[in-house]
């Protein structure tokens, strides 16, 4: 974990509630795709925990969605603005188990974090299907960026104004896949876990205090025993899991 002092490069909307954020700094700690950065804000006692969605040299990229104060403050930002960012939290997915077609399942904020992943696996060579869940037509983001990076995208929306109606696992009869990895609001990582053949990895983006092992805040049970979400975390694998 490293603390240092970012700057904001670029702060856009990108749908009605949802931003990226670009910043400079030192992210030589951000080791794992599905890591995170934790956000010091003017007038917020708690940082903000948010995904890197990408890392390239010493600009960060992350995507956010305006729920709260914080995230609200974060939207009002302007290039040249300086945050109190950690950086290097969490364990990030794991590689290694993927085989060679992985099978990337995101839904709203759950998205930005298989970007990097996405970019990663398509570098190691694998063949990557995303299904990307959304509300609506008008929410969905980065559908392009993920095509982009040579993955196969398939769009869930809840409503079917986009895509495939329905939820991400509503998108699964008939695609042939190797392993897994999910990120996104609970009940569909529950879905997630019902609906998979193969194993796989989650990532938890509950409700954090510190956001680096101090506090216990985030204490789950496992299979392995309790684990702190945010340091033996974010991400689980699917075997370990204990649902509440
Ligand atoms: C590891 C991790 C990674 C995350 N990555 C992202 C990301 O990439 N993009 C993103 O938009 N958000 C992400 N989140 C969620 C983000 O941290 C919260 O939305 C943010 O802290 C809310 O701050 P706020 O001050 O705007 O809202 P608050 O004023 O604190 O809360 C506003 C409302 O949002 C709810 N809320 C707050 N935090 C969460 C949460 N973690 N889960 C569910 N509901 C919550 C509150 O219950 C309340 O109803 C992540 C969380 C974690 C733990
Ligand atoms: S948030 Fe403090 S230990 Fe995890």
């Amino acid at each position: 974990m490293k603390q240092g002092i970012f700057t904001v490069a670029e702060n856009t909307l990108l749908t009605a509630s949802v931003w990226r954020m670009r910043l400079v700094g030192d992210t030589s700690a951000i080791t794992a795709p599905g890591q995170f950065v934790n956000i010091r804000l003017p007038g917020r006692y708690l940082r903000r925990p948010i995904s890197v969605c990408d890392r390239e040299g010493e600009t960060l990229t992350i995507i956010y969605k305006v729920v709260g104060r914080g995230t609200d403050v974060m939207s009002r930002l302007q290039p040249g603005a300086q945050l109190d960012l950690l950086t290097g939290l969490g364990n990030g997915y794991d590689l290694s188990p993927a085989g060679d077609r992985p099978l990337l399942l995101g839904g709203g904020v759950g998205v930005p974090p298989l970007w990097l992943l996405a970019k990663e696996l398509i570098a190691a060579g694998k063949q990557v299907t995303a299904v990307l869940g959304f509300n609506r037509a008008d929410e969905v983001f980065y559908a392009e960026e993920f095509a982009a990076l040579g993955a196969r995208v398939i769009v869930a929306t809840a409503d079917g104004s986009a895509g495939v109606k329905g939820f991400v696992t509503d998108a699964l009869d008939g695609l042939d896949y190797s392993y897994f990895y999910t990120c996104g609001p609970e009940p569909m990582l529950k879905a997630v876990y019902r609906a998979t053949t193969t194993g796989g990895q989650f990532s938890f983006e509950e409700r954090m205090g510190c956001g680096f092992g101090a506090c216990m805040g985030c204490t789950c049970q496992t299979i392995a025993g309790p684990k702190r979400l945010c340091r033996d975390g974010p991400v689980l694998r699917k075997e370990e899991i204990i649902w509440n």
